[in-house]
């Protein structure tokens, strides 16, 4: 599967909303830096910060075991599959944030913000 990525910190520095269809779109067409968009893939066995490691990225985590939320990402394309989470609530797992310490791709395209940690509803989660 391959993954597209977006450095949530990107969406403050330029007034994006989370909920914007158009992000993606946005964020291929203003230049970002390789570590804040772009794309790798994931392969079988590997989680999605797993992958992220593997492929050269400095994804946040802190427990690796789904007990924070520190690897929290919002998935706005694609679906994940997601094993043993302690931390997020259905609320927060219907409004598409996994974490991606313990998910894995379950559609070959996904699109994914990282490093939603500080948003209301994770910040309090992290250790
Ligand atoms: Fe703690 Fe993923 S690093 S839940």
């Amino acid at each position: 599967p391959e993954v597209e990525f977006l450095n949530y910190e990107i969406l403050d520095d330029y007034g994006w909303e989370i909920d914007d269809d158009d992000l993606f779109r946005k964020a291929a067409a203003v230049g970002l830096d390789p570590e804040d968009y772009g794309r790798f893939q994931v392969e079988s066995n590997e989680s999605l910060l797993e992958a992220a490691e593997n492929r050269g990225f400095e994804w946040p985590f802190a427990c690796r075991g789904g007990a924070c939320a520190n690897c929290a990402v919002a998935v706005v394309g694609g679906e994940t599959e997601m094993f043993s989470n302690h931390v997020l609530s259905s609320e927060m797992t219907d409004r598409g944030f996994r974490l991606s310490c313990i998910c894995e791709p379950a559609t070959d395209d996904m699109q994914v913000i990282y490093n939603v940690k500080h948003l209301p509803g994770l910040d309090e989660l992290r250790l």
